[in-house]
């Protein structure tokens, strides 16, 4: 800017352009970060939303108590609807010592709406049977997942499950970081990585006689006992919806939860959803864990594996040559665009089976893979000392 004494010697023509060419530099430092403004204001709006839903979360937690609080705490007169969006919550009861998957009443609502995805539903899941969610798109699986495993709350009922759960959502997170941080997320890797002998065994099984989840019909939940003979078409255990049958009954229907895509219908959203409970057949005989120590449901805690379990595990899953590609596990990338979409699912089942937890939810988590990569992907699963899976 000219010094004062300068400017008073300018005719006045010339003092007003300049005093207004200096307003408008001024101005426009807004208009030229007018983006990064706003994007600043949207970022600080998403964290003030995700602070006040933590507080908010944290505040209901605390409210809750003890296993009291079974009962329904906001449940909507009739259990059908709540009565406005956001009026109902689920409830949920983590415990470390919880056995399998519990539902108790549990109504689930499309998020931001007040319809159904399902009403009233009672099931227990015990070690060793796993639920297979079916549906055509848009019917909610996604969302009673999310539910199932406490990312979404609009509802009502409880939902009783273990400390030791993990999500699997159709497109995985990836790290910053190596592969190996990612193939170990969400565990550190270890300052300095351990070379021990593989604690994984045989993953010797034919993936041509793995087919628990190809060809699943449409509309339906599938409700698999690991160890169950191994028929596909499968019996069924019961889901308590309005009038019908209670878990485990002897109710020879073969579509026992054609009472859920009624109960949707009442609600006034007729869905083509017709949902079943289905016993799949057992995991057989293999075995992926030698040591039992080594890994077990929720001990993903336990000792970090070392490049061999690394690399059988990425063998496993069909990756043996993606360390080599990258130049080892210690490599850093770019993930998401490095690795294919079906490789990232992979990488994520690989988490999965280290962290081994009692009770996994599983969003589509094979989407992005051929039929036989599945089928392999399910039968380490099978495999695997993890309890239970919702998939
Ligand atoms: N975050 C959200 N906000 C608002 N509506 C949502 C949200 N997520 C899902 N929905 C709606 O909820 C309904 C169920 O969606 P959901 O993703 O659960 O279906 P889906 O059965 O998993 O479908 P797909 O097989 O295509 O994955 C849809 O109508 C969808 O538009
Ligand atoms: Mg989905």
């Amino acid at each position: 800017m000219l010094p004062l004494v300068q400017l008073e010697v300018l005719p006045p023509c010339s003092q007003a352009s300049f005093a207004f060419s200096s307003i408008e530099s001024a101005l426009s430092i807004i208009i030229n970060n007018l983006g990064q403004l706003t994007g600043l204001a949207a970022e600080t709006d998403r964290l003030d939303a995700l602070l006040q839903a933590l507080t908010q979360e944290h505040d209901e937690v605390a409210h809750q108590g003890s296993d009291s609080t079974l009962a329904q705490l906001y449940c909507s007169p009739g259990g059908q609807q709540p009565s406005a969006p956001h009026a109902a919550r689920i409830t949920r009861h983590v415990k470390a010592e919880q056995e399998g998957l519990l539902l108790r009443q549990l109504s689930v609502a499309v998020p931001g709406s007040t319809r159904l995805i399902c009403s009233k539903l009672d099931l227990q899941l015990s070690p060793g049977e796993s639920l297979l969610v079916v549906g055509p798109s848009g019917c909610g699986k996604s969302s009673l997942l999310r539910a199932l495993a406490g990312l979404w709350r609009e509802g009502s009922g409880s939902i009783h499950l273990p400390a030791a759960t993990f999500f699997l959502p159709q497109k995985p997170f990836m790290a910053l970081g190596s592969l190996r941080h990612n193939l170990l997320f969400p565990a550190e890797v270890p300052e300095t990585p351990s070379h021990s002998t593989s604690s994984v065994t045989s993953i010797g099984f034919s993936p041509a006689s793995s087919k628990a989840v190809a060809g699943a019909g449409s509309g339906s939940i599938k409700h698999r006992t690991h160890a169950a003979p191994s028929n596909m078409e499968m019996t069924h255990k019961g889901v308590v919806t309005p009038g019908s049958a209670s878990p485990g009954s002897d109710h020879d229907e073969s579509l026992p939860l054609l009472s859920r895509s009624d109960t949707l219908s009442k609600a006034g959203q007729a869905s083509p959803t017709a949902t079943r409970i289905h016993v799949l057949p057992g995991s057989g005989s293999v075995s992926l864990w030698q040591d039992a120590d080594s890994h077990g449901p929720g001990n993903g805690a336990g000792a970090s594996p070392g490049d061999a379990e690394l690399l059988r595990l990425l063998g496993a899953m069909r990756m043996e040559g993606v360390a080599d590609k990258v130049g080892g596990l210690d490599a850093t990338r770019d993930w998401t665009h490095e690795l294919s979409s079906g490789e990232q699912q992979r990488v994520a089942f690989v988490r999965l089976l280290l962290n081994c937890p009692h009770l996994a939810f599983l969003d589509e988590a094979t989407s992005a893979l051929d039929q036989e990569s599945e089928a392999i992907m399910y039968k380490l699963l099978r495999a695997s000392r993890i309890d239970c899976f919702v998939s």
